[in-house]
């Protein structure tokens, strides 16, 4: 059996994934767009072989052996890769992402996007890039979006078949800049993957669902046009929308810290007073990601960091669909 390693990049998204309508397998509420981040991936080498040399999945992430129910979620996925291709052969994993698990990058859409090509291809399996990203979908629904370089849709769909991404702009299309603010390295309390269940108690979910898809045509439009100023107030709305939606849960999801207003003011300052452009989204933590032009970057990225509640940065402008690497990991 052959060994492949592939390298995935994550991604942010512009209109957030955040609910679903059927958890077993991760179809959403929504539509979602997205940008695949360049400088922060994961690498991953797959090689299977047969349960008589290998009797149990291995995985290693970032240096040490998953247990419980990290495992667990890994064994699923290439439970259903092995169903695929009809077969029992057990998966020697491992993986390393080039970012820190707590930055507030998403290392499952990056991290099922690279497992779900490298095991796919170990077992020759041959899947197009949509039976693909359908697939990692139900490892991790923002993986769907990893496996097309550049700005990326996904469409909600209806079912298995139809709830997969499409590319809509390739890298080169925007010199964008993602520069995450870091306020807090500390684990989160619940997993995107628990709070996606929470979203339906919220009284404001309807509204927002409603409200992403009205916003959907236009983030698409912005992101056609290269226009920050386009762009910008529809991704703050939107995050702000979901927030909203996750400390209204039952029970509540509080994700912010004390650093999180603090750089939301800031980027609202320096737009207000030094016309900057530079805008902020945040995910299912209390990390924020200041969008801005490539050009602006170096100055958003120093301003960030003179802020006292942030203790780094990490920058990142779009990247590439996963890709083959001939270097191993094991
Ligand atoms: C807030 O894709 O991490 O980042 O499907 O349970 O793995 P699972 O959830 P995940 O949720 C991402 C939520 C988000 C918004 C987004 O990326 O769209």
């Amino acid at each position: 059996m052959h060994k492949i390693t592939v390298r995935a990049g994550s991604n942010i998204a512009f209109i957030k994934y955040w609910g679903v309508a059927d958890p077993a397998i991760n179809l959403p509420l929504t539509s979602s767009v997205s940008m695949t981040l360049q400088e922060a991936h994961t690498t991953t080498t797959v090689a299977w072989q047969p349960a008589s040399d290998l009797p149990a999945d291995a995985v290693t992430v970032d240096g040490a052996p998953l247990t419980g129910d990290a495992l667990a979620r890994i064994e699923r996925h290439l439970d259903r890769i092995r169903s695929l291709a009809g077969v029992s052969h057990r998966a020697q994993v491992t993986s390393r992402n080039n970012f820190p698990m707590a930055s507030g990058i998403a290392s499952s859409a990056s991290g099922f996007a690279a497992l779900t090509v490298a095991a796919c291809r170990a077992l020759e399996l041959d899947l197009d890039a949509t039976r693909l990203s359908a697939l990692a979908r139900l490892g991790s629904g923002s993986a769907s979006r990893s496996l097309f370089g550049g700005f990326v849709l996904w469409e909600r769909g209806v079912d298995d078949a139809t709830s997969v991404a499409r590319p809509l702009f390739p890298p080169d299309h925007w010199d964008l800049v993602d520069i995450v603010a870091v306020v807090s390295s500390a684990p989160k309390h619940v997993s995107s993957e628990g709070g996606h269940r929470l979203a339906a108690s919220s009284p404001l979910n309807d509204a927002r669902i409603a409200h992403a898809g009205k916003l959907l045509p236009d983030v698409i439009a912005a992101i056609r046009n290269r226009s920050l100023p386009e762009l910008g107030p529809l991704i703050e709305m939107d995050a702000l929308a979901m927030h909203a939606v996750m400390m209204t849960s039952t029970p509540n999801l509080i994700y912010w810290q004390p650093g999180t207003l603090e750089v939301i003011h800031a980027v609202q300052r320096w737009r207000k007073d030094d016309g900057l452009a530079a805008y902020f989204t945040i995910d299912a933590g209390p990390n924020v990601h200041v969008l801005c032009d490539g050009r602006d970057a170096g100055t958003v990225r120093h301003s960030l960091e003179a802020l006292p509640g942030v203790s780094r940065t990490i920058a990142s402008g779009p990247g590439p669909a996963p890709f083959e690497l001939t270097d191993h990991l094991f």
